[in-house]
C-alpha cells in the first residue's frame, strides 16, 4: 500500500514538460533498446551512465519504490527520457510518447524466459502461455496493451515503432524518430548510435540495463538473461499449432474491440 501511495502521490505531483519523452511498451518488446537509442539521439555526445535508470528512469516503478519523487524529477534537465509500461491514458501529458511493440508470440517467449530468470516462475512454456492468453501477468494482457496504444497511434504526440523494424533497418527507424522529435541527425552521429546499440554492444554491458543490477549490492545475483537472444521468430518456432490458433483468436478479439482480454491493470503490477 505504501508503494501504491508513493506512485499515486508522485503521479499527481509530477509536473510534465512538453518535451518529455516516454518510451512505452509491453515488457520484453525492446524498451531498453529504444531507451538507449533515444538517450543517444537527444544527447550532444554519447551518454555515460553506470546504470540506465540514472539516465532514464522507469517512471511508475521509481515513484512506487520511492527511488525518485516527483520533485526529484524537477531537477532533471530537459528533455527527460522516461521508461514506462503503462497504458496510454495513465501517462502524464503533455509529452512525447514512443511506443515500441513486437510480435506477440516473440514477446510471449521472451517474457517466459524473463519470468523464469527474474520472477521465480517455475512452470513450463505451456503454463506461462496460458497466463499470457488471459492476461494473468505483471502488466496484464499484451493484446489489450497493444490495442490500447494502437487506438492512439495517429496522435501527433505518439510515435509507434516495431521491434522488427529496428531489427530490419535501425538506420531508417532512427531517421524517422529524429524527424518526430525535430532533431537533426548527421551521418556520423547516426553511425555512432548504430554502433552503440547493436545486440552485442548492449549485451557486453548487460549490468547497466537489467533492473536487478540497479542497486550495486544486487549485481552478484544478475541472471545474465535480460538481454537474451534478440531474435525475430522464436515465437513461431516455439508455439504449438493449437497455441498459434489461440493466439490469433485472442488477437482478433482484441483488435475488433469486442471485449478486452484479461482483468484491467492493477497498480500493484509494478511493485515487484
Ligand atoms: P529477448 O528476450 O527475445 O532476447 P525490454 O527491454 O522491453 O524488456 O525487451 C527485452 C528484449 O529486447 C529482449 O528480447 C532483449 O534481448 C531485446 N534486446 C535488448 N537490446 C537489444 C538489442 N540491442 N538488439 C536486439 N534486441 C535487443
Amino acid at each position: 500500500m505504501r508503494r501504491l501511495g508513493g506512485f499515486l502521490r508522485g503521479r499527481l505531483e509530477f509536473r510534465p514538460r512538453p518535451d518529455d519523452i516516454y518510451v512505452v511498451s509491453y515488457p520484453r518488446s525492446g524498451t531498453t533498446w529504444m531507451q538507449v537509442m533515444l538517450l543517444h539521439l537527444v544527447a550532444e555526445t554519447a551518454p555515460e551512465f553506470r546504470h540506465l535508470s540514472e539516465a532514464s528512469p522507469w517512471f511508475e516503478r521509481a515513484l512506487a519504490l520511492g527511488s525518485a519523487r516527483a520533485e526529484d524529477f524537477e531537477r532533471w534537465p530537459s528533455p527527460r527520457v522516461f521508461k514506462s509500461h503503462l497504458p496510454c491514458g495513465w501517462l502524464p501529458r503533455p509529452g512525447r510518447h514512443v511506443y515500441v511493440w513486437r510480435d506477440g508470440t516473440d514477446v510471449a517467449v521472451s517474457y517466459f524466459h524473463f519470468y523464469r530468470s527474474h520472477l521465480g516462475f517455475e512452470g513450463d512454456f505451456a503454463a506461462f502461455f496460458a497466463r499470457f492468453l488471459t492476461g494473468d501477468l505483471q502488466y496484464r494482457s499484451w493484446f489489450s496493451h497493444v490495442e490500447d496504444w494502437m487506438a492512439h497511434a495517429g496522435r501527433p504526440d505518439t510515435f509507434v515503432v516495431r521491434y522488427e523494424e529496428l531489427k530490419a533497418d535501425r538506420a531508417a527507424a532512427l531517421e524517422r524518430l529524429a524527424h518526430f522529435l525535430g532533431l537533426s541527425l548527421s551521418p556520423a552521429r547516426r553511425d555512432q548510435i548504430l554502433a552503440a546499440t547493436t545486440f552485442e554492444a548492449m549485451k557486453s554491458h548487460e549490468e547497466k540495463f537489467d533492473h536487478v543490477s540497479e542497486r550495486p549490492a544486487e549485481r552478484a545475483r544478475l541472471p545474465s538473461a535480460f538481454i537474451r537472444a534478440g531474435a525475430v521468430g522464436e515465437g513461431q518456432k516455439t508455439l504449438t499449432e493449437a497455441q498459434k490458433v489461440a493466439f490469433e483468436a485472442a488477437w482478433q478479439a482484441a483488435r475488433s474491440r469486442r471485449h478486452r482480454l484479461g482483468p484491467p491493470l492493477r497498480l500493484s503490477a509494478f511493485l515487484h
